[in-house]
């Protein structure tokens, strides 16, 4: 598995945001990870699909992870596939009927994915595993950049890394919040190679250089993983 640096726009200035996102693709970041929040399900609202279609044009190439942290996702996937969305994750949280919004997902074009909160299990995940693109381990509650990481997401890593190991599957495993230099060596040690990153890239400095910097460390940490 490949170690790719998802940088979160969540914690760029969005009054130049594809100014932003084109340093942190130039230092390494591989997918370009939007943050979708509606005030519903999570306490934050973020950007809509107008955004999303706005970003493409000024990246039309650059692979788009959109994480949707809304209730009825299913109402605004279509939009989000249209304004040029690449994968779309929901909240196994949010979703009554999981497998159909997984399958609407597949449907549009995109890739499907799942994500859980910290205090979701992984085992809530076992019946959609094998339909899955990514699943995304929530390192943080969803609602905010910048905060601190729970090392219990540790476990759920390396929960999910043995499931797909033991099946013989290939999802891949994606982690955010709280990624930095920091906590960069123990999630790849977990098991995760699609690093989502917010403040760690945007929130200080140069963020060319911090996604450089991040990956470089992402990829020092995979030579030493078992
Ligand atoms: C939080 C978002 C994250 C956020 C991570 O709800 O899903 O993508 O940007 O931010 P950091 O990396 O700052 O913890
Ligand atoms: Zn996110």
């Amino acid at each position: 598995m490949t170690i790719e640096l998802a940088p979160s726009i969540l914690s760029a200035n969005f009054a130049r945001l594809a100014e932003d996102a084109k340093a942190a693709l130039e230092g390494g970041g591989s997918v370009l990870h939007l943050d979708v929040m509606d005030g519903h399900f999570v306490p934050n609202i973020t950007i809509g699909p107008p955004v999303v279609a706005s970003l493409r044009k000024a990246l039309p190439d650059t692979v788009f992870d959109c994480h949707l942290m809304i209730e009825n996702p299913d109402s605004y996937i279509p939009a989000f596939a249209d304004a040029g969305a690449n994968w779309i994750s929901v909240h196994q949280e949010a979703c009554v009927h999981l497998h159909r919004t997984l399958q609407l997902i597949e449907s549009l074009g995109c890739e499907p994915a799942v994500v859980i909160n910290p205090a979701t299990p992984v085992h809530t995940l076992d019946e959609v595993l094998d339909t899955v693109h990514h699943v995304l381990v929530m390192s943080v509650n969803p609602g905010f950049g910048a905060q601190t990481f729970i090392h219990g997401s540790l476990n759920k890593i390396k929960t999910l890394a043995e499931v797909r190991e033991s099946l013989g599957l290939s999802f891949r495993i994606e982690v955010d919040g709280g990624v930095a230099l920091d906590t960069v060596s123990d999630v790849v040690h977990a098991g995760a190679e699609l690093l989502v990153a917010g403040n760690a890239v945007f929130g200080h400095g140069n963020i060319r250089e911090n996604a450089k910097k991040l990956l470089g460390a992402a990829r020092a940490a995979m030579l030493t993983r078992a």
